[in-house]
Parts: structure tokens; sequence; C-alpha cells
């Protein structure tokens, strides 16, 4: 969303941060720019404190500001969840999660991903300690406000040190160009020497191919099981992507079977997917076509000064409204005949 000048103004102006604080100065702000500034703070991540008089945000107030006032853009938490860049773990998947994990009380979790807080807080329902790491601070705000975790570091998970402390990783990353991939890598190094890791995953993984090879190698060599997730599982987020659940011991058990990857049934996107790509190439062509003899004829009636002069208002005399209507190429029947395709 690009900010509004007078929202901007007054943010650059008048936050004055310390911290994880941020204090508007100066005259009191009317209600709506008021409003409108505290919607941005909030889409980064701050809180109003009412007691304190401040923002509060999960990590450092200047950071978390810093982009908006460079770009006068803030992407707000609906407009991310609109552009599917967040997809939370439906309820039915992280019980799932939990029992793979065999999560018991008292046992020590890591969530690297939290988003705002779907695997987080179902892990702390089970009497687990859970700490968690989110990059988005809009988002780690959300989390904080939930109170589940006992630490919450804003931060990308993968610039955050390995200390081999946690009895379970329970996580759902980003998977943008392999990126579940790295993060379930890196993950690994957070557990103790008897942990396990359980996290959703791409359907890619279970692909073979030269950028999954090295991936797959080492959950086989781990001792790792995959199972895919039922179709769909992910509809009420948003997506249809197809995803399996990838459980790694820290430790190879000693009776560990091969693994078996799970294997598609069916096709999972429609044949429509599979078009021969020189088909749709041709079609793109005729449209391209099609669009341009609109231009065309436009560019023609423009030309024509005469064709497109306004008369009085057609309201009150229908018949003088029919006869004045400029109806030359704009409502002709186009012509739907797809233009001849050259290779
Ligand atoms: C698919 S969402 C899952 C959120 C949450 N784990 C859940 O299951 O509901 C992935 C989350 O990873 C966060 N994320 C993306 N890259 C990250 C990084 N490098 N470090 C930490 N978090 C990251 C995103 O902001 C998003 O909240």
């Amino acid at each position: 969303m690009k900010l509004q000048p007078e929202v901007l103004a007054a943010i650059r102006d008048h936050a004055v941060t310390d911290g994880c604080r941020l204090t508007l100065t100066g005259p009191r702000f009317d209600d709506r720019l008021y409003q409108r500034v505290n919607d941005v703070l909030e889409a980064v991540g701050g809180r109003w404190d009412k007691h304190a008089g401040v923002h509060i945000f999960p990590a450092d107030a200047a950071a978390a500001i810093a982009p908006v006032l460079a770009t006068g853009h803030v992407v707000t938490l609906r407009e991310k969840r609109q552009q599917a860049q967040f997809f939370p773990t439906p309820p039915p998947v992280v019980e799932r999660l939990l029992d793979l994990a065999d999560l018991a009380p008292g046992m020590t979790v890591l969530e690297p991903s939290a988003g705002s807080g779907a695997i987080a807080t179902a892990i702390a329902a089970r009497d687990a300690v859970v700490d968690c790491v989110e990059q988005d601070p809009g988002y780690a705000a959300h989390l904080a406000d939930l109170a589940v975790a006992r630490t919450l570091t804003v931060a990308d998970f993968l610039t955050v040190p390995p200390r081999p402390e946690y009895d379970r990783v329970v996580m759902n990353p980003p998977f943008t160009r392999g990126a579940d991939m790295a993060h379930v890598e890196h993950a690994l190094r957070f557990l103790k020497p008897d942990g396990r890791l359980v996290s959703v995953m791409s359907w890619a993984v279970a692909e073979p191919s030269r950028a999954t090879a090295r991936f797959r190698a080492l959950v086989g060599a781990r001792g790792g099981t995959v199972e895919a997730t039922p179709r769909r599982a992910f509809a009420a987020s948003g997506t249809d992507m197809d995803t399996v659940l990838v459980t790694i011991p820290a430790t190879p058990p000693a009776d560990a079977a091969p693994i078996e990857w799970p294997v598609r049934e069916q096709p999972a996107v429609d044949e429509l997917a599979y078009r021969d790509p020189a088909e749709i190439l041709d079609e793109i062509r005729a449209d391209l076509h099609a669009a341009l003899a609109e231009f065309d004829a436009l560019a023609e009636l423009l030309a024509k000064p005469a064709a497109v002069t306004r008369r009085p208002t057609s309201r009150r005399s229908p018949r003088r409204a029919k006869s004045n209507c400029c109806s030359t190429a704009s409502t002709k029947p186009r012509d739907r005949t797809p233009a001849p395709t050259h290779t």
C-alpha cells in the first residue's frame, strides 16, 4: 500500500525511536490521521501501549519503520495474505505435525518460521516450551500478542547461529526456490542428539531432481520418514499447493527402515497445465493480434474528431440520445477470428 503524503510526513517528522519503543511527538494528530499512522505502525509490528503512551515493537523500532520511510510503501497483513506469501498451517495439519513429533509436556521446541503462531500456539497448548523465530515484524507482533512463546526472535532464521539445545523442531518454512530445504537443513543444527525435526515441505522434495538430490540423501541417511498431506490440506489458507510432512531424527535410529518417498496417485495439476506449449504460444499470439486490432480501431476512431463530438446529455431525450450515440468502431461486433500465427 502506498502511503498518503501526510501519513508518511507524520511518521518521518514525529516518530522518535528508542530501541523497541516509538513515540509520536508534537501536537496531537487528528483522529483520522492517527488511525492511518497507527495502521502503518501495526503493519510493521508496532502495538500501541496505552500505559506507556508509546508503540512497542517486537524488535528495533527504527529498523522496522526504515523500509517504510525509504519506500513510502507498507505491506499490510491483508496484502501479504493476498499476495499468497503466507500460508498458516491449518489445525488438522498442525495436529499431525505434533503427533509425528511425538511431543510431550515439558519438551523444548523451536518454531523457526513462526508466522502468526498457528504451530507455536498448539505446541504451547500441549504444555511444551516453545521458542519462536519470525522474520516479519508484523507477524511477530501478532505472535507476541498471543504470549505463547518463551522467546521470540525477529530475524532471518538462516542467520541465527545454531545451538543444539532443542528436543524438537516443528516448522512450516517458506518454500520459494527451495527455501524449505535450506531452512530444514539449518534447523537440524538446533536439535539435541536425541531430538527430532518435523516440517511441512513442498511436494517438490518428494520428486527426484538435481535440486533435491542432496536433501533427499540427507533425509535417507538420517533415517527420516515422509508422508503426503491430504490433497487440498492447505485450501483453508488459500493455496492448493501439495505438501509433504518430513520427519528427521537428529541421530539415525539403529532400526531405521529405508526411506519410502510418497508418489502421486493422480496428477496434482489439471491437464491444462500439460498442454502443448506451442499451442499455448499460438493462443497468446492470437490474443495479442486481437488486442492490437482493437487498439488500431480505437486510434482510427480518435483520429476522427467529428465522430466523437459530445452532444447534450441523453437523459431528457432518449430519441436524441440514440441518434447521438457515437457508435462506430467501439460498438461494432469485433472480429473474433484468430489472427494468423507466425513462427
Ligand atoms: C508458510 S508461513 C508459516 C507460518 C507458521 N509457521 C505456520 O505454520 O502458520 C512461513 C513463515 O516463514 C516466515 N519466514 C520467511 N522467511 C523467513 C526467514 N528467513 N526467517 C524466519 N522466518 C521467515 C514468513 O514470514 C512466514 O511467516
